[in-house]
């Protein structure tokens, strides 16, 4: 039988990955735009252009991740531990760790406050537990590095009790420190908690908005008015065959037709209504019960306005609510 020698397959293969590395980082500084240089000098030009990215920064780790550590001397199979960077190559196609990346750039501020806040904290229990319990704890709080270890143990509230106050002004400081501690991190996660919420309300919004831009009822309305509309619409999917509303219930929301095609189930024959068209405006005008029925004759992408914001959009544009009216009015008829 053949031994196969693994370590040196695997050390190949790591070579050839480093080298496909840096190709890579040639081939996408390709794609930065140097002009008005020699040719040679608009490719260096391009490559030191995109190594200041950060996705070029990140490729240019991925590619000395493992050259480094074995020019400094390092064993084989030690260097290779340093392929672990190569994993920050494929960080950014995760949607939710690019999410975690833009609330963590927004919050910075904030979130650097409070990391701060709790640097000073720190500090100042360290040292008041090395004035405090320095004479009876010699071996555990004698200096203000040796105290840092207790505060840091005790701040985060992870709370090992391998090393413990024991005057009763220790114990008192020891509590403080725990306290504010919980504060601390129920600062950073509500901090956290609103930067993902405003994140994803950002890019509803936004996609809101590009469906309003698109819907030609709203062409006339102004930017600021489009972003007004906007925050009231909530986008709605419906597969093929869902009743969107049915008779005689009663109205809670109008919906505007951004794609597919919904049939309104009239007497006199059914009806398509499609992209730009709006249905379910006649009870909310009215008050009375729904008409007819209307069916997703296809998958559909609908924008909704619920009662509530239909009012106050109604007296915000009053043009609006004619115009709605008006097709109401003709559709009656
Ligand atoms: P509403 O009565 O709230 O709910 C059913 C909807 O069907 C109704 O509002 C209108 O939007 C729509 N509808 C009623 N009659 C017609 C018609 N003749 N043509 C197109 N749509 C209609």
């Amino acid at each position: 039988m053949i031994a196969v020698d693994w370590a040196g397959l695997i050390g190949v293969i790591v070579w050839i990955a480093t080298v496909l590395f840096a190709m890579e980082i040639i081939l996408r500084a390709k794609f930065v735009r140097v002009t008005g240089v020699p040719r040679m000098m608009g490719w260096v030009r391009a490559v030191n252009g995109y190594l200041r990215t950060p996705a070029g920064l990140i490729n240019m780790i991925a590619v000395l991740a493992i050259p480094i550590p074995t020019l400094a001397g390092l064993s084989d199979q030690s260097a290779r531990l340093f392929g672990l960077f190569w994993v920050l190559k494929y960080a950014r196609y995760s949607a939710g760790l690019v999410l975690l990346g833009r609330v963590l750039r927004n919050a910075a501020d904030s979130l650097l406050s409070v990391m701060l806040g709790f640097l000073i904290v720190l500090i100042a229990a360290a040292n008041a537990m090395y004035l405090l319990e320095g004479e009876s704890q010699p071996d555990q709080f004698g200096s203000i590095p040796l105290a840092m270890w207790w505060a840091i143990v005790t701040l985060t509230t992870t709370g090992y009790g391998d090393v413990t106050p024991l005057t009763v002004l220790g114990r008192l400081l020891g509590g403080i420190v725990m306290v504010c501690g919980i504060a601390m991190f129920g600062l950073m996660a509500g901090i956290l908690a609103s930067g993902f919420a405003d994140e994803l309300r950002r890019r509803e919004f936004l996609q809101t908005w590009d469906l309003v831009a698109r819907v030609p009822f709203f062409h006339d309305l102004g930017a600021d008015k489009i972003a007004a509309v906007a925050r009231l619409l909530k986008r709605r999917e419906m597969s093929a065959g869902q009743v969107v509303m049915r008779r005689g219930q009663s109205g809670d929301a109008m919906y505007f037709v951004v794609e597919g095609e919904v049939e309104v189930d009239l007497v006199s024959g059914p009806v398509r209504l499609a992209h730009g068209q709006f249905f379910g405006e006649m009870a909310l005008i009215t008050g009375e019960p729904r008409s007819v029925t209307v069916t997703a004759k296809e998958p559909c992408l609908l924008l909704e306005l619920d009662v509530a914001d239909f009012r106050q959009l109604a007296g915000d544009s009053p043009e609006l609510l004619r115009a709605i009216a008006d097709e109401a009015g003709r559709r009656r008829s």
